[in-house]
């Protein structure tokens, strides 16, 4: 048996204004879905909640069904009989979009039957065909919006565009159990846009809030969002088309805390919409309107998924100022890396988990990891438990920056999913409670952790000239000490610190020079006197802290010579015993060959700049 199914749509703003070419806006309807099954029979059946029986006895109202189903039986060759079941959880006649969704199931299901690729315009072909029957001229946005996982924007002739979307909350929907014309709706109007201009003033400012929404729907601001709907409302109730009881339920929305409200669809009658921010407005819109009335369509994301890259310090960050506010003692500035990056989502789930490569992680790492998530979830709307699942593309916490892509990547995630709307800067403020160096993988290119009194990162340069570095992965065990503890002794602990400080602070202003001009040479001396400048600081410590092997210095010698012998290659390495050559993209696979006479050459990563942190998909 083959089964398809489609959602049901919602309109959210512009209805009547889009019949005279303004903006219209439509949400899929994800709570209300279609399913149809098509199976071999001894005749043409149809199986709804509205007839069982033969299609060719089918009543009228269902005539757009009937001549959709002929017509892909017969652009797909299908000559045998079929059973077709329809399920549906959309009401008909209520703006819902049901027609369209039953319709486009059952072209799915028939396509899937006859296993062959249904392409969009091909669907969308074919439920106008029931379309037209249906409602006599319809715009296409129904059939688009159905199948459509994203808000779309439509205007008549001028095609229909997907919205990227960063709404939140929840959008309360109310039956009226009125039953109106959508025809006579659209007629009256008709009229009064004739004879009064007042009218035509309303559709215009309509097919202006529509346009505006678009953009408070991309930058997921809500409260303008609802104010705006309660506007449209009152343009809806001047053009004659909203009803005493749908002015009754906006108002109720209103008074007991929805951001806006709005009739969606013909008016006169049908349904209602109340944008609401958080669970306790919904639930107070409910219990107004009557639950046994409702239908709640959430906005927040249920899972995110992002990515971000590991990167590596040039001049280093290597002690707090501040521990409990993480104030570095000095700016670091940093190579966001292509091949290193950790993929992280979160999403919502009955208890807060956190899986890292596969493992559940208990005890105090997962609690460290909850305490940050805090700070999102404390200043959100939403309040629920989520589990994070976090996979590295390369060994964890062996000095090769897995906090750092790692919390980047899980801050990312936070961002989406709690609803905060943060920019990449605001965002870094926020993430240095992670990690510090987590900060710079935010952004692609040389990167800058910056010491203020709120410490920020931003993108310095986008490192598109020739840069490429190694990673010579010396061990792949986890670090005995942690860059957090190891610090934090060094600064307490180690005579030569406020030395190493003195100097990085140089190193970084004479860095940020050298890569405005592009002097390499410069940056690879800098790089490699800081890195052993902070080691040095940490081998003064007491007790010592000495992350070397043996390979690890057979490395930086080897380093030191290709250098010695012309080549532009210089290394740096961090908490771990790994080491990291920057050079330049053309000379990556010399200097990997000559490496690969201590270090096997699959140890080896080559890398070149990477991009920022980025949201893979969500849904
Ligand atoms: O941000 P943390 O706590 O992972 O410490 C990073 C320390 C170094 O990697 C050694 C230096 C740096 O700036 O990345």
């Amino acid at each position: 048996m083959d089964e398809s199914r489609s959602h049901g749509k919602i309109i959210l703003m512009g209805e009547h204004a889009v019949v005279y070419g303004y903006g219209a806006i439509a949400l899929p309807l994800f709570s209300h879905t279609v399913f149809a099954t098509v199976e071999k029979s001894d005749d043409d059946y149809l199986i709804s909640s509205l007839y069982q029986g033969k299609i060719i006895l089918a009543p009228a109202q269902l005539n757009h069904v009937c001549e959709v189903i002929k017509e892909t039986k017969k652009r797909l060759e299908i000559e045998e009989p079929l059973r077709i079941t329809i399920d549906s959880q959309i009401p008909a006649g209520r703006g819902m979009g049901s027609s369209a969704a039953v319709v486009s199931s059952i072209i799915k299901a028939l396509y899937q039957y006859k296993k062959i690729y249904l392409p969009q315009e091909h669907l969308l072909q074919l439920v106008h065909v029931g379309e037209t029957i249906a409602h006599g001229n319809p715009s296409g946005l129904d059939g688009v919006i159905v199948n459509s996982k994203v808000p779309v924007y439509f205007k008549r002739g001028k095609g229909i565009s997907p919205i990227e979307s960063k709404m939140h909350g929840y959008l309360v929907i109310k039956d009226t159990g009125i039953s109106a014309s959508t025809k006579q709706a659209v007629m009256d109007v008709a009229d009064l846009v004739k004879s009064d201009e007042t009218c035509r003033d309303a559709l215009d400012q309509l097919g202006k809030l529509s346009e505006q929404s678009v953009s408070l729907i991309e930058s997921g601001n809500m409260v303008q969002l609802g104010q705006s709907m309660t506007q449209a409302q009152k343009l809806l109730s001047q053009l004659s088309v909203s009803h005493p009881l749908i002015d009754r339920a906006v108002k109720e929305a209103i008074d007991v805390g929805a951001l806006g409200a709005k009739l969606t669809g013909g008016g006169r009658g049908g349904c209602v919409i109340a944008l609401c921010q958080d669970e306790k407005s919904r639930d107070a819109v409910i219990s107004r309107w009557n639950p046994a009335d409702c239908w709640v369509l959430d906005l927040n994301v249920r899972k995110v998924k992002t990515r971000a890259h590991a990167n590596i310090a040039l001049v280093k960050y290597w002690g707090k100022e501040d521990e409990e506010q993480v104030i570095p003692y000095n700016s670091s500035l940093s190579l966001t890396l292509d091949k290193l990056y950790t993929d992280t989502t979160i999403e919502t789930s009955e208890t807060d988990e956190f899986y890292l490569n596969g493992e559940l992680i208990s005890g105090k790492e997962k609690d460290k990891v909850f305490r940050f998530i805090d700070r999102f979830r404390s200043v959100s709307s939403r309040k629920n438990t989520i589990r994070i699942t976090s996979v590295n593309n390369f060994p964890t916490a062996a000095g090769l920056a897995s906090s750092a892509s790692g919390y980047a990547a899980l801050a990312t995630a936070a961002n989406r999913y709690f609803n905060l709307n943060l920019s990449k800067r605001e965002l870094s403020e926020i993430t240095r409670f992670g990690s510090g160096s987590a900060t710079r993988s935010l952004f692609g290119g040389f990167a800058v952790w910056k010491k203020e009194s709120v410490p920020y990162a931003f993108e310095f340069d986008r490192a598109d000239w020739d840069i490429a570095m190694i990673i010579v992965i010396i061990s792949q065990d986890h670090k005995e000490i942690s860059s957090r503890e190891a610090m934090s002794n060094t600064v307490r602990t180690s005579p030569f610190y406020p030395a190493w400080v003195e100097s990085a602070n140089v190193d970084f202003e004479q860095m940020t020079l050298a890569i405005k001009k592009q002097d390499f040479k410069t940056v690879g001396e800098i790089t490699r006197n800081n890195a052993l400048r902070m080691h040095a600081s940490m081998m003064a410590a007491d007790p010592p802290i000495v992350y070397w092997l043996p390979e690890t210095l057979s490395v930086m010698k080897l380093v030191d010579q290709l250098n010695r012998e012309g080549f532009e290659c210089y290394a740096t390495m961090d908490a771990g015993p790994n080491v990291k050559v920057l050079t330049r993209r053309s000379q990556v696979n010399v200097i990997a060959e000559r490496l690969s006479l201590l270090i096997n050459r699959n140890q080896m990563i080559l890398c070149q700049p990477g991009e920022g942190s980025v949201i893979l998909d969500e849904s």
